[in-house]
């Protein structure tokens, strides 16, 4: 692997789940692979599991890592080529990522969208300006358009817990009161076009995700209808992606709860987290049996874990 900026950067996916589900039998078998190799996390929006799984994906291979809170630490960038840059922007992105790149074999960025230009998100100008000018790999951590490395930890979660060959997979739309990014809902869905899964998306009118990444995937209106005999219920708030950026619904509705998850098939309850509770889903859905987000976290580490180790293994 060059470099993991989507789902499609990965060759074999179902060879690849298998493989990251293996690495967790023995973590450190690895631990060669990456001695004397530097990773770098450049983070333009805060986290914690990312942050976190990585380094310990890159621990377990044996990397070293260097964190940077860039958004806050880092001099402001400016990707525009042949601008005056008198305004507030300090460096280049053509300086940035090949200085970077100096100091790091491989480097990892998230960098949200804005959700103010819908244009200019979806041109996702910090991860592919470094695409365009750093001299090592790089590793998507959630651009404007896609986390990835989310949806991998999910695929692998979903083959563990699944009692059926085909199961029923839901991405249920939540309330939340800020507008939130598309990237989440975004690899999800690429992820189940690509799995054996009956897979339906359910979000109130007016939230349409991109017609480009929802395909021909089969959308239900009604929520109820939707939870009918699913085995996964994968809840997400996303703001509207027509009336870009905006929230059009945030009364409690559509919010996860014991009575709709008794709709299911004794689903379990994931989400990517964090999560609001009881604007998102009860605490009686996040704290019960079913709910399986914990795991789900766990496999983070494990979904970079493997596309580190594919990374280097193209570079060594
Ligand atoms: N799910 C996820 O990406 O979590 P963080 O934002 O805490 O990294």
């Amino acid at each position: 692997m060059n470099n993991f900026i989507n789902i499609s950067d990965v060759k074999d996916i179902q060879k690849t789940i298998e493989e990251a589900i293996d690495l967790k039998g023995n973590p450190t078998k690895h631990k060669g692979l990456g001695k004397h190799k530097t990773l770098g996390l450049l983070f333009f929006n805060p986290s914690l599991r990312t942050r976190l799984s990585t380094q310990k994906a890159a621990i377990n291979l044996g990397m070293d890592v260097m964190v940077m809170n860039f958004g806050s630490d880092g001099w402001a960038l400016e990707f525009e080529d042949g601008t005056v840059m008198k305004d507030s922007n300090s460096e280049h992105i053509k300086e940035a990522a090949q200085v970077v790149s100096q100091y790091c074999d491989v480097i990892a960025v998230r960098a949200f969208a804005k959700l103010k230009d819908r244009e200019k998100d979806c041109q996702d100008e910090v991860i592919n300006g470094f695409l365009k000018y750093a001299n090592v790999p790089i590793i998507n951590m959630e651009s404007a358009k896609g986390h990835p490395l989310q949806a991998l930890a999910d695929a692998i979660t979903i083959e563990e817990f699944k009692a059926l060959k085909k199961p029923k997979v839901v991405l249920s739309w939540a309330p939340h009161p800020k507008a939130l990014p598309h990237a989440v809902a975004n690899s999800f869905i690429e992820m189940m076009q690509l799995q054996e899964a009956n897979f339906v998306i359910t979000h109130p009118k007016g939230y349409e995700l991109d017609s480009e990444i929802t395909k021909k995937a089969s959308i239900e209106y009604n929520q109820d209808k939707a939870f009918q005999n699913a085995d996964f219920i994968y809840v997400k708030n996303w703001s509207a992606y027509k009336k870009y950026g905006e929230i059009l619904k945030t009364d409690a509705d559509w919010m996860i709860t014991t009575h709709k998850m008794k709709l299911t098939n004794n689903a379990k309850f994931m989400h990517c987290l964090p999560v609001r509770r009881n604007v998102v889903v009860a605490d009686d859905v996040l704290d019960s049996q079913n709910s399986i987000v914990i795991a789900q976290a766990n496999n983070r580490t494990f979904s970079a874990q493997i596309v580190l180790k594919k990374i280097l293994e193209n570079i060594k």
